[in-house]
């Protein structure tokens, strides 16, 4: 098990090098080699992850941070070079402002829970965008209800982009009651990459504190924690590279050391008595239990595989297949995309008259390619678009152009069935 932050980045973007190390791609599916475009839902994993997980648990399997043994110090060894690997990733000041969750839906109940105790009051409001996941929604909804806060909401351009203008008079509405802003840093449904620098800028003049999803974004950008500015910022181990069940919690410091814990429980303490508690120092007060160690030590080496590749050269392969995609796939009659921003990762989702979204996506299964279908946790971004739901293709790095071909090509059989 490999615990360095990073080897050198190989020279070239070998596409077939990169296939070699995912097995799962070896698969057929009905029959026919397996084309996996729903790495939104969740990434396949290199072999490199496969084996951090299974190798944590054949040699070194034994509790963190609570042992004098020698497994012990070496799972917390293991654990804790994750967590730092994490910090340079992210460009985050300190290892302590990396916590560990089980995913971006954890993440952020565990920013909404914290913070709606700490800054809301009645009458406070939150700011999110009308192009939010579900789990950028419902958690700030229930905080909203809690503390008697009102949720704003920033809308949607029709090419899927935040309408900036409404953006920036939201949060410096007049009576200066804003208090939190919650953002995606990209759309899962859309693919859009949003200016989060330019607004959280705007943010900060005004004391709101920001926090970023940034599920889609983290497998597919070079985020930088600092330069964009922002306080929080989630994401999920499993759409980029890692494991289920893992993910992370980026928090300045400042912040955290001024928030409640969330859960409580073991690990998570100072000193218990019957009566009181106190809490222990970053990050430990906000990971009580046991944590997913296997999880944590597989998104480590996902961190680590993704860049030992020039991830810029990664994204660009991944436009390339966007493009692509989107050029042969609205050569079919009757097909929109909806989400044409400029600014997008390798993600397309379309309608298609008279198709019903879940009848294509079966028969793309047919064929042995997987796509999502329906509403991808964006309700109210359905509604907006006035769709029930969409068919998404989403990219990473080891897919191909080829690929996208056998995807229309099945589109187009698809379509002659269906209509
Ligand atoms: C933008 C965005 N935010 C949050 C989530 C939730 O992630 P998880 O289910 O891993 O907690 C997703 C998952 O699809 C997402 O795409």
């Amino acid at each position: 098990m490999s615990t360095s932050t990073s080897s050198a980045v190989k020279a070239a973007f070998d596409i077939e090098e990169i296939r070699a190390q995912f097995p799962i791609l070896k698969e057929l599916v009905h029959g026919k080699p397996l084309v996996y475009f729903d790495n939104a839902a969740t990434s396949q994993k290199p072999r490199r992850v496969i084996k951090a997980e299974s190798t944590y648990y054949a040699t070194i399997n034994a509790n963190v941070h609570r042992g004098v043994h020698t497994l012990s110090t070496k799972a917390t060894e293991a654990q804790e070079a994750s967590r730092e690997t994490i910090r340079t990733h992210l460009n985050a000041k300190h290892a302590h402002e990396v916590i560990f969750t089980s995913g971006t839906t954890a993440s952020i109940n565990l920013a909404a829970n914290s913070l709606g105790q700490l800054l809301l009051k009645k009458g406070d409001e939150v700011v999110i965008s009308g192009m939010e996941h579900h789990s950028n929604i419902v958690p700030w909804q229930l905080a909203c209800e809690r503390h008697g806060a009102v949720l704003k909401v920033i809308p949607i351009s029709e090419s899927g982009e935040w309408d900036f203008p409404s953006a920036n008079q939201l949060i410096s509405s007049s009576a200066n009651r804003v208090r939190i802003l919650a953002i995606s840093h990209v759309s899962n449904t859309l693919g859009t990459i949003n200016p989060v620098k330019e607004l959280v800028a705007e943010a900060k003049k005004r004391g709101i504190v920001t926090v970023v999803d940034g599920a889609q974004a983290v497998p597919h950008l070079k985020v930088d924690v600092q330069d964009l500015g922002c306080d929080f910022y989630a994401f999920s181990g499993h759409k980029a590279y890692g494991p289920t069940g893992i993910g992370v919690l980026y928090g300045r410091e400042e912040l955290l050391e001024k928030m409640p814990p969330w859960q409580g429980g073991g690990e998570m303490i100072d000193q218990v008595t019957l009566e009181k508690s106190t809490w222990a120092k970053l990050p430990f007060k906000f990971e009580a239990g046991t944590p997913n160690i296997a999880g944590i030590i597989g998104l480590g080496e996902a961190i680590r595989w993704m860049n030992d590749y020039d991830l810029v050269a990664m994204a660009a392969h991944e436009r390339t297949l966007r493009e692509h995609a989107t050029k042969e796939l609205l050569a079919i009659e009757g097909l929109r995309i909806i989400g044409t921003a400029k600014e997008k990762v390798g993600v397309v989702s379309f309608v298609i008259d008279g198709v019903h979204h879940y009848d294509l996506g079966t028969l793309l299964d047919q064929q042995g390619i997987a796509v999502r279908t329906g509403h991808h946790c964006t309700q109210p971004l359905m509604e907006r678009f006035g769709v029930s739901g969409t068919t998404r293709a989403s990219f990473a790095c080891f897919n191909t152009n080829a690929e996208v071909d056998a995807m229309v090509a099945a589109t187009k059989k698809a379509v002659k069935m269906l209509r």
